[in-house]
């Protein structure tokens, strides 16, 4: 079986857990977008670990974790990553697979990310982490990949091209020296050496593994709302988070893809700028966060949080093909009085139930509310839906109706066994 696991929000849905609890299924764990820009914790035991980039089925025995070709490596990330792995007693061997086809981010990209970023009228917000500068060499076809780094002469080659012109860009245009060839070179052609053993052609890895009925996990990084081509653009990441990503980011054909695992949070959270219809008021937003510890796992940043909103789960659940939901942090409404999900959009006296691509109209419309009775007991310990508060129940039956899709998984608190699975 594979299965892709995807954000149906703007990241931070808590797929982090459904992943980690997903990957003891199967045989192979495959990152296939984004880079740097993701970041999850897992607690095992007294161990804390954070990901960025390597798959943290990776803390699984015997579990092989694929950076899939359409991620965008930071190695100087990569390595901090897979040292304190093995500081950790975390024995990686052969099963961490890198694909020699992921685009490799350099210095020159994590700077000019920061100072187009602050060059901009209408800022993203971005990580800062050259994510959306490392896509952009890839499309216009000037990107160096991980394979080119164990390959001094044509890693020499296109380091000198690129500087050649990105230089001058960053003389002329926004006042900074530029970079000088010999340390990078030296930097990145040892991390070359560092990472060739895992270093490889994953697609066709992915294709044998399947061919021979092993079972692969797919996970995306960001969310549906932060995808290059359906999220709230420019307010997005640059690749394709969606469920579509999955095939051009690992490789695998779509006639391969079993089924498609959405998670959403209980309410919603936003990193960075951009539209956000069902956002708090500043108090209770102020509350929620503290209350969520809804702060960037990358960038520490506080998390703009506002209630569910249905219009944009249910895009996503089309979007997608999501067949399954799993709901995210149901124990942080717990305590409210009422709970509140958005239904539809109301803007100039019109009734929108589809998501608006028009961006004036997305950051003017009201949202329609919905309302269930909250509850007060603690749903941490519900180890079953039967068990969970009437209320809760309540709220997920309304959920399933208005999204059109099974509710399979409810997150009840951090802990991996806090997790009622239907
Ligand atoms: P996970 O995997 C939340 C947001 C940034 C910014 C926009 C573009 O933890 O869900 P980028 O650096 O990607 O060019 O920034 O996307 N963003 C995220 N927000 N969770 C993430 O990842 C994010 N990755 C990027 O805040 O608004
Ligand atoms: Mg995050």
């Amino acid at each position: 079986m594979n299965v892709i696991i995807v954000g149906t929000q703007w990241g931070d849905e808590g797929k982090g857990k459904i992943i980690d609890i997903l990957s003891q299924k199967v045989d192979y764990i495959v990152r296939y977008q984004g880079g740097s820009n993701a970041g999850h914790t897992v607690v095992t035991g007294n161990k804390e670990y954070i990901f960025h980039l390597i798959p943290s089925g990776i803390l699984h025995k015997g579990k092989i974790c694929c950076i899939g070709n359409g991620v965008v490596v930071d190695p100087a990330v990569l390595l901090c990553e897979v040292e304190e792995l093995s500081s950790k007693g975390i024995n990686i061997g052969k099963r961490l697979r890198i694909s020699s086809l992921a685009h490799v981010i350099l210095p020159y990209h994590k700077i000019l990310d920061k100072l187009r970023e602050k060059k901009r009228t209408n800022k993203i917000g971005t990580t800062g982490r050259g994510i959306g500068p490392c896509y952009a060499d890839k499309i216009i076809r000037c990107g160096i990949r991980m394979v080119d780094l164990l390959n001094p002469s044509i890693f020499r080659d296109k380091l000198k091209d690129n500087l050649r012109e990105k230089n001058e860009i960053f003389k002329k245009v926004y006042n900074h020296p530029g970079y000088d060839f010999k340390s990078i070179y030296k930097e990145y052609l040892n991390y070359g050496r560092l990472f060739s053993k895992y270093i490889c052609n994953t697609s066709i890895l992915l294709n044998q593994a399947i061919k021979h009925k092993k079972d692969i996990l797919l996970e995306g990084a960001q969310g549906t709302f932060l995808d290059i081509d359906f999220g709230t653009y420019p307010f997005v990441t640059s690749s394709s988070a969606f469920s579509g990503g999955a095939c051009i980011g690992s490789g695998i054909p779509p006639t391969k893809i079993n089924k498609v695992i959405g998670v959403a949070k209980a309410y919603t959270t936003r990193v960075g700028e951009g539209p956000f219809p069902t956002e708090f008021s500043s108090a209770f937003g102020k509350f929620m966060r503290n209350k969520g510890n809804e702060f960037g796992a990358t960038t520490g940043r506080p998390r703009r949080c506002g209630w569910l909103d249905c219009v944009m789960v249910k895009e996503a659940v089309i979007l997608n093909g999501i067949s399954e939901l799993a709901i995210m942090k149901m124990d942080i409404l717990e305590g409210l009085k009422t709970i509140k999900f958005c239904s539809a959009y109301k803007y100039k006296g019109k009734v929108f139930k589809e998501f608006p691509h028009d961006l004036e109209v997305l950051e003017g419309v009201k949202p329609v509310y919905k309302e269930v009775s909250g509850w007060n007991k603690t749903i941490g310990n519900s180890k079953r839906y039967r068990n969970l508060h009437p209320n809760a129940k309540a709220y997920l039956n309304r959920l399933e109706d208005i999204l059109c899709s099974k509710i399979t998984m409810v997150s009840v608190g951090s802990a991996r066994e806090e997790t009622i699975l239907r």
